[in-house]
């Protein structure tokens, strides 16, 4: 019998990669989206982008898809830039504009002020019930320099207590277990393990 098949609804292959990692002991064939872009992510929350990116890959597909959408949450910028985390720093800047934003708006501030939360929530789409959601979250610091040279984003400035590294000094294994994304995913897998038996 062949394959379930589960697209991936994310153009971003540092993601991919991330997804497909996690759930690699599922029995699925995964799909990527190829050459096909997804829509401009204008949700007012992390939610509904999720939602909208793996609604619109069931919809091209007609298969099951998976997508996600993460926002970074930082304390003392009343939980900027959340929903607006790609685009911190202007319309198509780099990871890097986006951390140097980031640091400058945080200089001077002590410890207790850096204080961060990766939120992440995975949509699955294409289920017999329509849409499902499963949130996943971390709890860190945002550092006063850059850390580490793996993952990417913001990792190079989020330092996990729980570890003692940032999540660019993590392996991918390491980021894995902990991360926002790898929570919400670990939890689709269940959902998903008894939804395919
Ligand atoms: P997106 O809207 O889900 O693509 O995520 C918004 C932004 O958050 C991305 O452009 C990245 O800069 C950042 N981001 C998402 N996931 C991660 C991660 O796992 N580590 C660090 N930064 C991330």
């Amino acid at each position: 019998m062949s394959k379930q098949k589960l697209l991936v609804a994310t153009n971003n292959k540092d993601k991919f990669k991330e997804i497909t990692a996690i759930l690699d002991s599922l029995n699925v064939e995964f799909v990527s989206l190829g050459d096909i872009e997804l829509p401009e992510e204008d949700g007012k929350t992390i939610e509904e982008n999720a939602i909208k990116k793996s609604e619109f890959g069931f919809e091209i597909k007609k298969m099951l898809t998976i997508a996600d959408d993460t926002g970074l949450e930082v304390d003392a910028l009343n939980g900027a830039p959340g929903v607006y985390s790609s685009r911190f720093a202007g319309e198509n800047v780099s990871y890097e504009d986006n951390r140097k934003k980031l640091l400058n708006e945080l200089a001077g501030k002590k410890l207790e002020e850096r204080k961060a939360k990766f939120r992440c929530i995975i949509a699955v789409s294409g289920l017999e019930k329509g849409t499902k959601t499963f949130e996943g979250s971390v709890d860190g610091y945002i550092t006063e320099d850059e850390r580490g040279n793996s993952g990417f984003g913001y990792d190079a400035i989020f330092f996990v207590p729980e570890i003692g590294k940032t999540m660019a000094e993590m392996s991918p294994e390491e980021k894995n277990k902990i991360s926002h994304r790898g929570r919400a995913i670990v939890k689709a897998k269940k959902y998903l393990e008894n939804y395919l038996n």
